[in-house]
């Protein structure tokens, strides 16, 4: 046998291993995407060299045969697939094509543009407007019936009024994501396999045995074709189409339009690339059809899809790689946290050659292993991941692998005491936790220190100018100067910009130290609570927990923190070298509810609602809409809150009259109270 014919037969045996995996078993072992590639590749051969048997190759099928544990159904008219358009490119070529066999500008030619849902293709068909058999897709021609089961999904019509004769209303069996989340919740908590994504959850709870299966699952239905729709609905566009079959009670893709031209054309599509993550199904890509429909039966159809429609396809949110090793990195808090190195691979649009593993049982629970095959997906903004593992049964496997037991970076052990999830390196002395405090505390939401980011402050530490944060402010431009790629410019600025985040106040110096569990909400709480760090550090246990927005884990953490002896030395050196420890007051008014939360109930006659809020807020106090055990107190306006008042009363916080309100703000005090 030649390369090539070799190459052809391995393609069709490794498609149809694939096809068997996804439509029979509702459990791909391949990301679409990779799929597409191997058909594209088997396409490209077959038609490079020839061959007799070409009908019967994978590339020229639709699906796979139906299930034996369904009984077969004959569709009335053929279900056919889409071809595929990866970029405008493929969109504007086929635009042109069609407009050119029918002999049209195809600036004029109208198109429905549709999303294009990642479901499974369903065929329900109904008898003098009752619904009598509903049939999978199978290989186009015959499906599997699954009437019983689509009898139980909500959003599709058991009777259609004044449709007489036979009607097939065609379109998409989803799983919307929310419900996609809940259903693995519920496996999850079952002990019960996940699906690996909505496509395979909603096939598999259709091609159920048991109807009562598929009655627990929130499946749905969205209707895009009819078979001979002029004739049995009296509609010749894709838009009339749509809009009859919504008025008939089915669920039609609100997004869907129809537009003129193909600029027109080409930016609805990209219309839907850009909101993917906003519609509340998934799709994968956006569907272009000929709205006409006299026209689409002169452009005709392919064995395999019809010519009149296309389906661009969003890039892939998930391709498979090669993963080379397993790495662990050190953070501020000496945490080691596994990550994979990757091939590099284009996923939804950019490289993706890293991804985080998060901590040892993520990486057993996948039994990811050097060497492997694996699935990366990248969706959204959200950061890339390693979803698991392609096993190929023809290939050996590397050893499993095994969390490092000391520290990459200094050698120190690293532990992972009790019930924690995480594993630490426990060297106090660890450059490279040393190197994520630095940059950590000159970053943005912390001190903000313009020129000190890793790169610099790894240079720092290197040359010894820097063992602890504190020891940023003694550096001096000649320290600096010795430093490479660093000329007497950048030295003055860089020595600028560090003495002037002296002036920082005490909430973003409490989020720079990066005392564990405080965020800058905390910090704020924390800050303004306390006139200075000294108080803070003197608190007592129950006055830290006493803080609105400061909880026991907080308050202890904090309260652990101020102690430690390392601290206790750096906040001395930080105070020494003129770090202001307090909060300044950057309003003029005087502060007189600083720390205190004054929740307000009902109307203070001259102020609005927002308008109260903002005076406790400019006096340094806050306003939260409920009473707790941390209200300073409850000014009762007009028409107050019952659940407010009764609630105040049983944790004894004061009542205020509004006509005492003025008051509160001036002296942050009351005369009298409420009963
Ligand atoms: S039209 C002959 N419209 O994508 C017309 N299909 O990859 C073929 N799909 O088999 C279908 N959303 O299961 C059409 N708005 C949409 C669709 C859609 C999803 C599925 C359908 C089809 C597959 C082709």
């Amino acid at each position: 046998m030649s390369d090539a014919s070799e190459r052809v037969a391995w393609l069709r045996a490794e498609i149809t291993r694939h096809n068997d995996a996804y439509f029979v078993h509702d459990a791909p072992i391949l990301p679409d995407a990779d799929y597409d590639e191997l058909v594209r590749e088997l396409r490209r051969l077959e038609a490079a060299h020839p061959s007799p048997d070409a009908s019967r190759s994978p590339a020229a099928t639709v699906g796979a045969p139906p299930d034996a544990t369904f009984q077969p159904v004959r569709h009335a008219e053929a279900m056919l697939s889409l071809d595929n358009a990866f970029d405008e490119g493929d969109l504007r070529a086929w635009a042109e094509r069609v407009a050119r066999s029918l002999g049209i500008d195809p600036d004029g030619l109208a198109f429905a543009v549709e999303p294009k849902i990642d479901g499974l293709a369903l065929s329900i068909h109904y008898d003098e407007g009752v619904l009598t058999q509903a049939a999978t897709r199978g290989d186009g021609a015959t499906g599997e019936d699954v009437t019983a089961n689509v009898r139980t999904v909500a959003t599709v019509p058991s009777s259609l009024a004044a449709v007489p004769g036979r009607v097939d209303v065609r379109g998409e069996v989803f799983l919307a994501k929310s419900d996609f989340a809940e259903l693995n919740e519920l496996q999850r908590r079952r002990g019960d396999r996940e699906f690996a994504n909505p496509r395979n959850a909603a096939a598999g709870s259709l091609r159920q045995k048991n109807a009562a299966v598929t009655a627990e699952r929130a499946l749905s239905f969205l209707a895009y074709q009819v078979v001979d729709p002029v004739n049995v609905l009296q509609v010749t566009s894709q838009g009339a189409l749509l809009a009859k079959l919504a008025t008939l009670g089915f669920l039609v893709a609100a997004e869907a339009r129809v537009v003129v031209g193909v600029d027109a054309m080409i930016a609805q599509t990209s219309w839907f690339e850009d909101h993917r993550h906003d519609l509340p199904f998934e799709v994968d890509g956006a569907v272009v059809k000929v709205d006409d429909f006299s026209l689409r039966s002169a452009v005709g159809s392919t064995s395999r899809a019809p010519r009149w429609a296309i389906a661009r396809k969003f890039p892939p949110e998930e391709r498979t790689t090669r993963l080379l090793t397993i790495e662990v990195s050190i953070g501020r808090t000496g945490r080691a946290t596994p990550y994979a190195v990757l091939e590099p691979v284009v996923v939804a649009g950019s490289t993706v050659s890293m991804a985080t593993l998060h901590n040892e049982d993520q990486v057993a629970l996948k039994d990811l292993r050097p060497g492997d095959r694996v699935v990366v997906r990248k969706a959204g903004d959200v950061i890339p991941e390693v979803v698991g593992v392609v096993v190929d049964p023809a290939q050996d496997r590397g050893a499993p692998w095994s969390f490092p037991t000391t520290c990459p970076e200094c050698g120190g052990p690293l532990e992972r005491v009790g019930e924690e999830r995480d594993t630490y390196c426990v060297n106090p002395n660890c450059p490279a936790q040393l190197l994520q405090q630095v940059v950590h505390f000159a970053s943005r939401g912390a001190l903000d220190i313009e020129g000190l980011g890793e790169q610099r402050a790894a240079q720092l530490i290197e040359a010894g100018l820097v063992r602890d944060v504190a020891d940023l402010f003694s550096l001096g431009v000649a320290d600096l100067e010795s430093l490479d790629g660093l000329a007497a410019v950048s030295a003055t600025a860089l020595v600028g910009a560090v003495q002037r985040a002296k002036a920082q106040p005490l909430s973003r110096l409490l989020v720079a130290l990066g005392v564990r569990h405080v965020g800058p909400v905390a910090a704020r709480a924390l800050a303004s609570w306390f006139e200075t760090y000294q108080q803070l550090a003197a608190a007592p246990l129950v006055e830290l927990e006493a803080i609105d927005g400061v909880g026991p884990v907080i308050a202890a953490s904090v309260y652990q923190f101020v102690r430690s002896p390392e601290v206790v030395e750096r906040m001395a050196r930080l105070r020494d070298a003129g770090v202001t420890l307090r909060e300044p007051i950057t309003s003029s008014i005087d502060q007189t509810l600083r720390g205190r939360a004054v929740v307000v109930t009902g109307t203070v006659p001259g102020f609005s609602r927002e308008a109260a809020e903002a005076a406790i807020v400019e006096r340094g106090g806050t306003s939260p809409g409920t009473v707790s055990a941390k209200t300073y107190c409850v000014v009762v306006g007009d028409a107050p809150g019952a659940s407010k008042l009764t609630k105040a009363r049983a944790l004894g916080v004061p009542l205020v009259g509004a006509d005492e309100f003025e008051a509160l703000l001036v002296s942050g005090s009351w005369r009298a109270t409420i009963a």
